[in-house]
């Protein structure tokens, strides 16, 4: 009972001393003349979705849920914010090529399409973000219609 008391204030004391080692927040002050919403022509609706969504984990802006604030819980979201920009950073995307492009856009109407974004632990806990099939297919239609732009891009006559 001892030792199981000891471990238990110890597994205390770590969680009190996490507390003052937060990862750096995904918050830029500015947008940079990159991002997607810049430089693409994107209708409401999806940059709705875009924006509240996936704007989260695929950009600089990351809009926080109270509970980020708390470790070890914040080092796992960071964890899924590095993971998503490494795939895709939608602040980033005027970087891309035209073929990089292209092949996002493929991606992108894939995964609402296919239902494997948003993450499936983000959408337990954002409700809103479980896309009704209007807009993900406003996400898919899109950028399908945008990729058909880059890859006439690369081609050319
Ligand atoms: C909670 C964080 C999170 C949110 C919100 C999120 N994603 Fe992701 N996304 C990830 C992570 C992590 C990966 C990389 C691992 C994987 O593919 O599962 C990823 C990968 C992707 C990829 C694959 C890119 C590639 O080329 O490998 C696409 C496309 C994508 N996400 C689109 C979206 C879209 C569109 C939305 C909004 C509807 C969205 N994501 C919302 C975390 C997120």
């Amino acid at each position: 009972m001892k030792l199981f008391k000891r471990i238990l204030f110890f597994l205390l004391l770590v969680l009190i001393v996490i507390q003052f080692f937060p990862p750096t927040p995904n918050k830029s002050d500015t947008t940079p003349p990159t991002d997607l919403l810049l430089v693409e022509n994107v209708p409401e609706k999806v940059n709705a979705t875009l924006t509240n969504v996936c704007y989260d984990c695929h950009s600089n802006h990351t809009n926080y849920p109270w509970y980020a604030g708390i470790e070890p819980l914040s080092y796992w979201l960071a964890g899924h914010i590095e993971e998503g920009k490494e795939h895709l950073d939608f602040s980033q995307w005027d970087l891309y090529s035209a073929k990089k492009k292209a092949h996002k856009l493929e991606e992108i109407a894939e995964s609402v399409t296919e239902g494997w974004m948003p993450l499936e632990s983000y959408k337990w806990i954002h409700k809103s973000a479980n896309l009704s099939e209007e807009e993900s297919k406003a996400v898919a239609d899109w950028a399908s219609m945008l990729r058909l732009n880059y890859l006439k891009a690369e081609k050319p006559q």
